[in-house]
């Protein structure tokens, strides 16, 4: 258990706009701050973030939650690594990591160095001569081969592991390094057999996991390390370390660990690789803290294509501009490079040219800039297309250029994309209201089966507003205690938390949003930060509690006092109820 006064710091040093800005583009808009969705693909901006309340919402998909929720979602990590991840974020100690982890992962970190030690040398031993040929044969340099720390596990299942032992390292320490595993006999062996090996390393320039490619076709082609200590696969980029030294903001993505080796060869050093199967959120994540562009450079096959389109969603709402690289007739950059060359491939990096010039261009077709209105027509696409696409310094850019071009005054240019571009923005906020309104906030209310109807949703919303007010206005809750318990709640989402405020209350601890999520389903949490949203411009009186409160228990005591009810007392009844409900859907809309 982590302690809450460590969560309270922590929550008290991650900035969420930060946090979340640097997954996502986000504009402010007031005390919020709106961008796209990272997590799912949308082309105007549904995503709002918190600050006041320290959390995310998502309208379109209905993502939500707090700063943790937000890393355990997009890197799909656990509470206690989530907690991890944002407190090596804001430079503070590792909870609970006790001194014992702490030093088993620097001492897998000195064995991974010894083991691509020992491959390279291995390499470059008689028994090696395989290997050697297998690099030559794929082109590459005694300095590429330098450069990549590049190497040859030897064809036994021992050598390495004895090699290893005889440096004084434990068994503990040499399962948890991943190279070596334990038989069902209960003897440990080799994981790397006959493979040329490629060292993993992370951006600090560690060793943390390797790659081993079979001499020849036989499957599998590969062998990783698994996971460990030290490695998490959707944490890491292949050649990442080697390429953010480069001067180049242009970085190449491609798919296997020789293209990027064969590119590095040829003088492209910012070409990298995704670890794992899949580009991931928090790989894209990374690589925006290094790259202003990427040019992605799969595989031209299908499966290559379809990790381009995935990809070309995962960086649409980054801050990294992303082109896209087609290979003409060749499989992989490697490939390519070997028939036809660097200049060759440095012609077609060119032509991944920019999506703004292309369409412009397209835009030029379409009009006659030799008549007036040829040009206003060809001017308000380029504002459209510019206000909709382009990051203020293309806007920037283009602007010049455009004013330069058709003799009109930058600012004015300037000044008419701030226009789109606030339109833009208030139609969607307006379409935001007239969805939420059409669906009606109750019809977005899940209850579980068996209860229905408009009575139901009626309590169900009240609840909700109940909630979203302790959670703003935690003194409230004394006027709420007693009167309602957790099971009165119809949402499960609702229960949990209710109980969780309660118990917190008891132990004299706090409650608000941040402070919950450890102990709160997933499913919770994107409720509650749903009805923050939802009412986040709200400041709760004493008034509306009791209206809720009784909103909830008419809704309770309807079934049961109906049944026992004259006809004219049921009428009456109901008379009351419909006035009650009207207030509170009057003050709801306020
Ligand atoms: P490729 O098959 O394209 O490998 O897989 P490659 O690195 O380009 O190797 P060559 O040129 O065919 O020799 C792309 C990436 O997918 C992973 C590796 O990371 C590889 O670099 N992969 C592929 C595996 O992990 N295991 C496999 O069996 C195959
Ligand atoms: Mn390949």
């Amino acid at each position: 258990m982590i302690p809450q006064t460590y969560i309270q710091e922590l929550i008290a040093r991650t900035n969420i706009e930060e946090l979340i800005g640097s997954y996502t583009q986000l504009k402010r808009a007031g005390r919020t701050y709106k961008g796209l969705c990272p997590f799912h693909s949308e082309r105007t901006p549904s995503f709002v973030v918190y600050p006041d309340n320290q959390s995310f919402y998502c309208f379109g998909c209905g993502a939500g939650g707090d700063a943790i929720t937000f890393v355990k979602k997009i890197n799909n990590l656990d509470y206690v690594e989530s907690v991890k991840f944002l407190a090596s974020r804001a430079g503070m100690k590792l909870p609970e990591e006790d001194d014992a982890q702490g030093r088993l992962r620097s001492r897998v970190n000195a064995l991974n160095r010894d083991a691509a030690r020992f491959y390279f040398e291995r390499m470059n031993s008689e028994k090696g001569v395989q290997a050697r040929k297998y690099w030559r044969g794929r082109g590459l340099s005694d300095a590429t081969i330098r450069r990549f720390g590049l190497g040859y596990a030897p064809d036994s299942f021992r050598e390495t592991f004895v090699h290893l032992k005889s440096k004084g390292y434990t068994e503990e320490e040499l399962l948890a390094s991943g190279i070596v595993k334990k038989s069902e006999k209960g003897n440990l062996y080799d994981v790397f057999r006959n493979r040329v090996m490629i060292p993993i390393f992370d951006v600090r320039g560690n060793v943390i996991a390797f790659g081993g490619r079979n001499l020849g076709d036989e499957k599998p082609k590969y062998i990783n390390s698994p996971e460990t200590l030290v490695y998490k696969k959707s944490h890491t980029i292949f050649a990442l370390n080697l390429a953010k030294k480069s001067a180049s903001k242009r970085y190449i993505l491609c798919e296997g660990y020789l293209d990027v080796i064969s590119l590095h060869q040829a003088g492209f050093d910012t070409a990298v690789a995704a670890c794992g199967t899949a580009l991931t959120a928090e790989q894209v994540r990374m690589l925006s803290d290094y790259a202003e562009e990427v040019v992605l450079c799969y595989d031209s096959d299908e499966a290559g294509q379809k990790a381009t389109s995935r990809a070309m969603e995962l960086f649409e709402s980054s801050t990294v501009k992303v082109t896209v690289l087609t290979l003409p007739n060749e499989k992989d950059p490697d490939e390519f490079i070997k028939r036809r060359g660097a200049a060759a491939f440095e012609q077609l990096l060119e032509g991944a040219g920019n999506t703004l010039e292309y369409k412009m261009a397209k835009f030029r077709e379409k009009y006659d800039l030799r008549q007036p209105d040829g040009q206003v027509n060809y001017l308000k696409d380029c504002i459209e297309l510019l206000a909709l696409a382009a990051t203020p310094t293309e806007q920037d850019v283009y602007a010049g250029r455009l004013s330069k071009e058709f003799g009109v005054e930058k600012r004015n240019i300037l000044a008419q994309l701030e226009n789109v571009s606030r339109i833009n923005g208030r139609r969607r906020q307006r379409q935001i209201q007239r969805d939420l309104l059409k669906e009606g906030a109750a019809a977005s209310i899940r209850l579980p089966v068996g209860i229905s109807g408009e009575q139901a949703l009626g309590v169900a919303m009240a609840q909700q507003q109940l909630v979203a007010a302790l959670l703003k206005q935690p003194e409230l809750l004394a006027q709420v205690k007693g009167k309602v318990a957790p099971d009165d709640f119809l949402q499960p989402e609702l229960k949990e938390a209710f109980a969780l405020i309660l118990q917190r209350e008891q132990d004299e601890l706090p409650f608000d949003l941040p402070t919950l999520s450890g102990e709160l389903s997933e499913a919770s949490m994107a409720q509650l930060s749903k009805i923050l949203a939802q009412n986040y411009e709200m400041t709760f009186a004493q008034e509306d509690i009791q209206l809720y409160l009784d909103r909830i228990q008419a809704g309770q005591t309807t079934s049961k006092a109906a049944a026992e009810m004259q006809p004219d007392q049921l009428a009456e009844y109901f008379e009351r109820i419909k006035k009650r409900k009207q207030t509170i859907e009057l003050s709801e809309q306020e």
